[in-house]
C-alpha cells in the first residue's frame, strides 16, 4: 500500500510544548494522510437482483424492488426484490424439496466438499466482498478486509470439518438434521451473519432459507452467485430479500423446522411470541449492552486501544460493543484523558479509503436513534464529549462520543445505542464492578482488563454475559460459542455447542 504521510510541522511544535496532546492536535490531524481509497471500478454490482430459489434467480411474485444505497453517499447500489409471502413460500418448498432429495441422505463427507467449496470461493472473491461490504453497509474496508470477510470463510472451513465428524460431537449420542431453516439476519455483518447462520446449518445436513437485512442485502445475494458456482443441489441455500414483513412469512411459515434469527431484542420477542405452542426450534441472538471493566492496575493504553475497538470501529454497529465503559475510579480521569487523546487521531469518512477508522451510519433510521438517545443523555445530565470531526456532506455520519458523570438510570446507560456512543461510569470494589455491569436486561459480552488473571477469572465466574474477554475485546473465532443471556437471547453460535442448534439429538 502506497501513501503519503505528511506531517504538519505546526502539530509537532503544538504536541511537544503541551502535557495534553488532544488540546494542540485537532480531530484526525496528527497525521495527514493522503486519501486512499480502495478502487470499486473491478466490482460488478448488477443493477437489479432478483430471489435466488431453488438454484435459480426469480423476479419476485410480488412484483416489487427496492433500493439499496451506500449511506455514505446516499447513491443507489442496486434493486432488490421485495419478496411477498407467496415468494417466501417458494422458497420454503424449494428448500424442502433440497432437502428430502439430496441434503439430507448425502454422506456428511460429501457436503463437506461442498461447504469447502464455498469457503474457498469466499477467499478468492474477498477483496470485491470487501468493497460491496463498505458500500452496501457503511463499514470501514478495515474492518470488512481484515475482520468481516476472513471470518465468514473461516466459519464455511470450520463446519465443513464438522461435516463428516458429527458422530464425535454429541458425545457418541445419534444425532439427525432438522429439516429447513429459516434464517433472519441484521445489517451491522451482513456477509458475516449469513456465513454464521448458513455454514452450521448445512454441515448438519439441513437446508435453508435466508433472508438479509433491507439495508445491506447485496453480500448475501453476492454469496448466492458463489452458491450456485458452488454447485450445490438447487435449493440447499435459498435468499430471499426483503424487510420485516418478508422476514415474518419466513419464521411464521408452517413447513419451517427450525427458525435462527439475530436482530433487535423487539423483533426477537416478537418472533418467539408466534412461535410459542408450535414444535419449531429457535435460537435468537439479540442486543446487548456490554460493561468493559478496566481496572486501576491495568495496561491503560492498551486498554484504550480495546475500548475504541469495542465501541467506536464500526460506529458501534455491533451488538457485543462495548458501550458501557466501567473504569475503577483512581484511574478514572487518566484513563479518560488517554482515551480523548486516542479518539483525537480516529479519522472518520469513505468507508472505502483504507485509512479510516470510523464509517458510516448504517442508515438514517439508525442515525435518528442515535441522535435521540444522545439528546436523551444531555437532558439527563450527563457529560458529553464528541471528537470534533468534520462530517462529510453526504451520508449518515455521527462523530465517536462519550459521555461521563451518567447515572446507571440514564437512558444512554441501560439502552442500546448501536452507535459510536460509550458510557462512562465508575466504580470503587470488584463486586460494585459486578453488580453494575449485571445490572441491565442484557447479557451478551463483557470485558475486563487488569494486570491479575485471577481477577480475570473471578470476574468471569460473576458476570453474567455470554462472552467475557480478558485484556482484549471483539476477538471472534468459529470454535468459539457465542451467545446471550437474559435478554440477549439464548443459544449459541459457533463452536460444537452451536451444531447442536441444527440437530435433533436422541
Ligand atoms: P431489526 O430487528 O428490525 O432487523 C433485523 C432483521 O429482522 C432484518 O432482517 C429485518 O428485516 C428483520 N425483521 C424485522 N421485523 C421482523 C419481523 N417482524 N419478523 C421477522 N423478521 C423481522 O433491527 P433494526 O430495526 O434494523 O434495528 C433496530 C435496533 O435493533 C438497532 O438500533 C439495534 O439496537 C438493534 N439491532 C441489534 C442487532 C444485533 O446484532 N443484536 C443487529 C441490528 C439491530
Ligand atoms: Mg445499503
Amino acid at each position: 500500500m502506497s501513501q503519503s504521510i505528511t506531517k504538519s510541522s505546526t502539530d509537532v511544535t503544538a504536541a511537544a510544548s503541551e502535557r495534553r496532546p488532544s488540546a494542540a492536535l485537532e480531530f484526525g490531524q496528527a497525521w495527514d494522510y493522503a486519501p486512499a481509497p480502495e478502487a470499486p471500478d473491478h466490482v460488478r454490482i448488477d443493477p437489479r437482483y432478483g430471489l435466488f430459489i431453488g438454484g435459480r434467480w426469480v423476479t419476485p411474485r410480488s412484483g416489487r424492488w427496492f433500493q439499496t444505497i451506500s449511506p455514505s453517499t446516499e447513491q443507489v447500489l442496486s434493486e432488490v426484490a421485495d419478496a411477498s409471502a407467496q415468494d417466501v413460500d417458494d422458497a420454503v418448498r424449494a428448500a424442502r424439496e433440497a432437502y428430502d432429495k439430496y441434503w439430507s441422505k448425502m454422506k456428511g463427507s460429501e457436503r463437506a466438499k461442498y461447504i469447502f467449496r464455498i469457503a474457498r470461493a469466499l477467499q478468492e472473491k474477498a477483496r470485491e466482498l470487501a468493497i460491496v461490504e463498505s458500500m452496501d453497509g457503511g463499514k470501514p474496508i478495515k474492518e470488512s478486509r481484515d475482520v468481516d470477510i476472513p471470518l465468514a470463510a473461516a466459519h464455511f472451513f470450520y463446519h465443513a470439518g464438522w461435516a463428516d465428524k458429527l458422530d464425535y460431537a454429541f458425545h457418541g449420542r445419534r444425532w439427525r438434521p432438522l429439516g429447513v431453516a429459516g434464517q433472519i439476519i441484521p445489517w451491522n455483518f451482513p456477509l458475516l451473519m449469513a456465513a454464521w447462520k448458513i455454514a452450521p446449518a448445512l454441515a448438519c445436513g439441513n437446508t435453508v432459507v435466508l433472508k438479509p437485512a433491507e439495508t445491506t442485502p447485496l453480500t448475501a445475494l453476492l454469496l448466492a452467485k458463489i452458491i450456485e458456482e458452488a454447485e450445490l443441489p438447487p435449493g440447499v441455500v435459498n435468499i430471499v430479500t426483503g424487510a420485516g414483513e418478508t422476514g415474518a412469512a419466513l419464521a411464521n411459515h408452517p413447513d419451517v423446522d427450525k427458525v435462527a434469527f439475530t436482530g433487535s431484542t423487539d423483533v426477537g420477542k416478537k418472533i418467539q411470541r408466534a412461535l410459542a405452542g408450535t414444535t419449531k426450534r429457535l435460537t435468537l441472538e439479540l442486543g446487548g449492552k456490554a460493561a468493559n471493566i478496566v481496572f486501576e492496575d491495568a495496561p491503560l493504553d492498551q486498554a484504550v486501544e480495546g475500548i475504541v475497538a469495542g465501541i467506536y470501529f464500526n460506529q458501534g454497529h455491533v451488538c457485543c460493543a462495548g458501550s458501557r465503559l466501567l473504569v475503577e475510579e483512581s484511574a478514572h480521569d487518566l484513563l479518560v484523558r488517554k482515551l480523548k487523546d486516542r479518539m483525537m487521531t480516529l479519522r472518520l469518512g469513505d468507508p472505502l479509503d483504507k485509512n479510516t477508522d470510523v464509517g458510516a451510519i448504517n442508515s438514517k433510521m439508525q442515525l435518528g436513534k442515535i441522535r435521540e438517545l444522545v439528546e436523551a443523555g444531555e437532558k439527563e445530565g450527563a457529560e458529553r464529549f464528541s471528537a470534533p470531526t468534520k462530517i462529510p456532506e453526504k451520508g449518515f455520519w455521527f462523530p465517536p462520543t462519550f459521555f461521563t458523570g451518567a447515572s446507571q438510570s440514564c437512558r444512554i446507560a441501560r439502552e442500546e445505542i448501536f452507535g459510536p456512543v460509550l458510557t462512562i461510569m465508575t466504580f470503587r470494589t470488584p463486586d460494585e464492578a459486578i453488580e453494575k455491569a449485571n445490572n441491565t436486561m442484557y447479557g451478551l459480552s463483557a470485558g475486563v482488563w487488569t494486570d491479575k488473571g485471577a481477577k480475570i477469572f473471578h470476574m468471569a465466574t460473576k458476570l453474567k454475559a455470554g462472552v467475557i474477554w480478558g485484556n482484549t475485546y471483539n476477538k471472534f473465532d468459529p470454535s468459539s460459542p457465542f451467545g446471550g443471556f437474559k435478554e440477549s437471547g439464548f443459544g449459541r453460535e459457533g463452536g460444537r455447542q452451536g451444531l447442536s442448534a441444527y440437530v435433533e439429538v436422541e
